[in-house]
C-alpha cells in the first residue's frame, strides 16, 4: 500500500457524511481515490495506515470548517440607464422575474423585478420611484441562495427561479390585517406574525388533479344565490363601469359569505376607496377573517402586478390548509393596465387598443392560479372585477376575462339609477358552473323567474302607454302581476343577508 493512498470512506470519525464540496475537495487536492475497499482488508494493514488516515480525516474537518468560514462573493451589476419607469443595468446576470435592489446614498434602497433582457443589459422594473438613484448605481440581486449543502428536510426544494426569488409573508398570521403589497402591514397593527412564507408564484396545479365544481358557495346575496348560483372553486367576473356598486356587492359578499377566509386584493383603486372599503363596506366583522392586499392607483405598476399575485398567493396558502377561500379582486382591469404599463415601457409594440400582447398571456395565468385544489385540498372561489368603460361589454380585457372566467355578473348601470340595488342584470349574467350543482326544480324555478322578467322588460313601453289588452298574453299578465314581487326578490339591502336556503325560500315564494 503506497503512501498517497486516501482513506476508504470520506467519512468524518463520528460517521457523518461530509458535504459534497468536501468531496469534491479531496478529489482536487489528493489524486483520483480509486475505489479502495480492498486495502482495508489487506493484511498487511499497520498502525501507520491508521495515522494516515486520521491525518486525512483532521485535513477534511479543517477543510470543512473553512468552508463554513467562506463567506459568499458578493455580485453586484450597475446601473447604466434610467428612462421612464425601466432601469438599464449590466455587469450582473440574474434570472427573469428576479429581485434585486439598488441600495442609496441615503441608506434607503429601491427594490427593483428583472423584466427583460437585451444582450448584456437586463431591464428593471423598480418598485418605488426612482429618485436618487446616481449613474453607475450598484445593482445586487436578492435572490435566496443557499450557503451550504445542507440537508433540508421537510421543506420544498427551491428548484424554481421563483422559489429562489425573495418570499412574502402568508398564512393565518395576516387574517384582520390589511398589507401592502410586499407584506408590508398597512394598518399600524404591528408587525405581522408569521413564519409562513411563499414565493408570488404558485405551482400550477395539473388540470386533472384539481377537484370538479361539486358544491355551492353561499354569498348571501340573494340574485346570486338563487339565480346565478355559485359553485366552491369557480371564478367569476362582476363587469361594470364605474359607481355602478361593484365594491358593495364585493363588500356583502365578503360579509355574508360562508366561505373560511376571504382575501382580497384591492389593485389600482384610489387610496380613498381603498380605506372606505375596509372601514365602511367589510367593517370589522368581516374584517375579522379576511386578508386585504392593497395596491392602490398610486404605487408603481409592478407593485400592482404583485398585489394581485400576492393575493392570490395568500388565498393559495390557505387552500392548501383544507380552507374554503373567496378570493376577492378588485379590479382585474386595473392589473391588466399595470401590465401593459411595463409592457410598453420595455418596448414591447401595442397590440388591441393598446394593450400588448403578454396582458392577454398573463390574465389567464393569474386566473388560473384560484379555482379548487387537488382532492383533499381546500377551494379558492373568486371574483374578479372587469372595468367595461361606458358599460362597453367589447373591451378587449373585458372579451379576454370572458372567456377565462366561467361565468360573469353583470351590473347594469340604468338599474343603478333606478335605485334597484344590487344592480345585477339576470338577462346577461351567467353562471357556467349553476347547471351542475344545483336541482332541477331550482334551475327550472330560476328559469321561470328569468322569463318573467324578461316578457316584462320587452312590453315595458308597451305597458307604460296602455297600449297592451291585459288577456293577450297569459305569460305578460303573470309577468306583470308578479313584477313588484320579483323586483323586491332581486334588491337587497347593504346591511341585509340572504342565506343560500332562504334565497331558496324566497325564489320559490316569488313564482309561486
Ligand atoms: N346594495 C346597495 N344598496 C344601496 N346602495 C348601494 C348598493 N350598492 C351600491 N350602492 C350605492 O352605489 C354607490 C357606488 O357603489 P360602489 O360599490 O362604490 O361602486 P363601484 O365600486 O362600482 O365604483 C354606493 O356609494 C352606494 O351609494
Ligand atoms: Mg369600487
Amino acid at each position: 500500500m503506497t503512501a498517497t493512498t486516501p482513506p476508504s470512506a470520506v467519512t468524518e470519525p463520528d460517521g457523518n457524511a461530509l458535504p459534497e464540496a468536501a468531496i469534491a475537495l479531496t478529489e482536487t487536492s489528493a489524486p483520483a481515490p480509486e475505489p479502495t475497499a480492498p486495502t482495508h482488508t489487506q493484511a498487511s494493514q499497520t498502525v501507520s495506515d491508521n495515522v494516515h488516515n486520521q491525518r486525512w480525516q483532521s485535513y477534511l474537518k479543517d477543510c470543512k470548517e473553512l468552508i463554513h468560514l467562506v463567506e459568499p462573493l458578493e455580485v453586484a451589476g450597475r446601473i447604466v440607464k434610467v428612462t421612464g419607469l425601466v432601469m438599464v443595468a449590466t455587469g450582473i446576470k440574474m434570472p427573469i422575474g428576479g429581485a434585486c435592489f439598488i441600495p442609496m446614498q441615503d441608506g434607503g434602497r429601491v427594490e427593483a423585478e428583472v423584466v427583460g433582457f437585451d444582450g448584456e443589459h437586463l431591464l428593471l422594473m423598480p418598485q418605488t420611484a426612482v429618485d436618487g438613484v446616481v449613474p453607475g448605481a450598484k445593482v445586487f440581486s436578492m435572490e435566496v441562495t443557499e450557503t451550504l449543502p445542507k440537508p433540508q428536510f421537510g421543506r420544498p426544494p427551491r428548484r424554481r427561479a421563483q422559489d429562489r426569488a425573495r418570499h412574502f409573508p402568508v398564512g393565518d398570521g395576516l387574517l384582520g390585517r390589511v398589507v401592502d403589497a410586499a407584506g408590508n402591514p398597512l394598518d399600524n397593527l404591528g408587525p405581522i406574525l408569521t413564519d409562513d412564507t411563499a414565493p408570488l408564484n404558485g405551482r400550477v396545479i395539473n388540470p386533472l388533479m384539481r377537484a370538479p365544481i361539486e358544491d355551492t358557495m353561499d354569498v348571501g346575496v340573494r340574485a346570486i344565490n338563487a339565480m346565478l348560483t355559485v359553485g366552491r372553486g369557480q371564478r367569476l367576473g362582476l363587469f361594470a363601469g364605474s359607481g355602478v356598486g361593484k365594491s358593495v356587492l364585493l363588500g356583502m359578499m365578503a360579509r355574508y359569505t360562508t366561505a373560511d377566509v376571504i382575501v382580497v386584493g384591492l389593485i389600482g383603486e384610489r387610496g380613498r376607496e381603498v380605506q372606505e372599503f375596509i372601514e365602511q363596506i367589510l367593517g370589522p366583522e368581516g374584517l375579522a377573517r379576511s386578508v386585504v392586499v392593497a395596491a392602490p392607483a398610486d404605487v408603481s405598476a409592478l407593485m400592482r402586478l404583485q398585489g394581485a399575485n400576492y393575493a392570490t398567493a395568500i388565498a393559495e396558502r390557505f387552500r392548501q390548509q383544507g380552507k374554503n377561500v373567496l378570493l376577492i379582486m378588485d379590479s382585474l382591469t386595473r392589473y391588466a393596465m399595470a401590465q401593459r404599463e411595463i409592457a410598453l415601457a420595455i418596448g414591447e409594440p401595442p397590440a388591441t387598443k393598446g394593450y400588448p400582447p403578454s396582458v392577454f398571456a398573463k390574465l389567464p395565468a393569474l386566473v388560473e392560479r384560484t379555482g379548487n385544489g387537488a382532492r383533499g385540498e381546500g377551494s379558492i372561489t373568486a371574483f374578479y372585477t372587469v372595468l367595461t368603460e361606458g358599460d362597453d361589454q367589447q373591451d378587449p380585457i373585458a372579451d379576454s376575462a370572458r372567456a377565462i372566467l366561467d361565468g360573469h355578473i353583470v351590473l347594469n348601470r340604468s338599474l343603478a339609477e333606478s335605485g334597484h340595488y344590487p344592480a345585477i342584470d339576470i338577462e346577461q349574467s351567467i353562471s357556467r358552473a349553476m347547471h351542475n350543482i344545483t336541482s332541477k326544480e331550482h334551475q327550472q324555478a330560476a328559469r321561470l323567474l328569468k322569463q318573467l322578467y324578461s316578457r316584462y322588460l320587452r312590453n315595458q313601453d308597451l305597458i307604460a302607454v296602455g297600449a297592451y289588452q291585459p288577456g293577450s298574453d297569459p305569460m305578460l299578465d303573470i309577468a306583470i302581476n308578479k313584477r313588484d314581487q320579483i323586483n323586491a326578490f332581486l334588491q337587497q339591502d347593504i346591511d341585509e343577508c340572504a342565506y343560500m336556503q332562504d334565497s331558496l325560500q324566497q325564489l320559490a315564494n316569488t313564482i309561486a
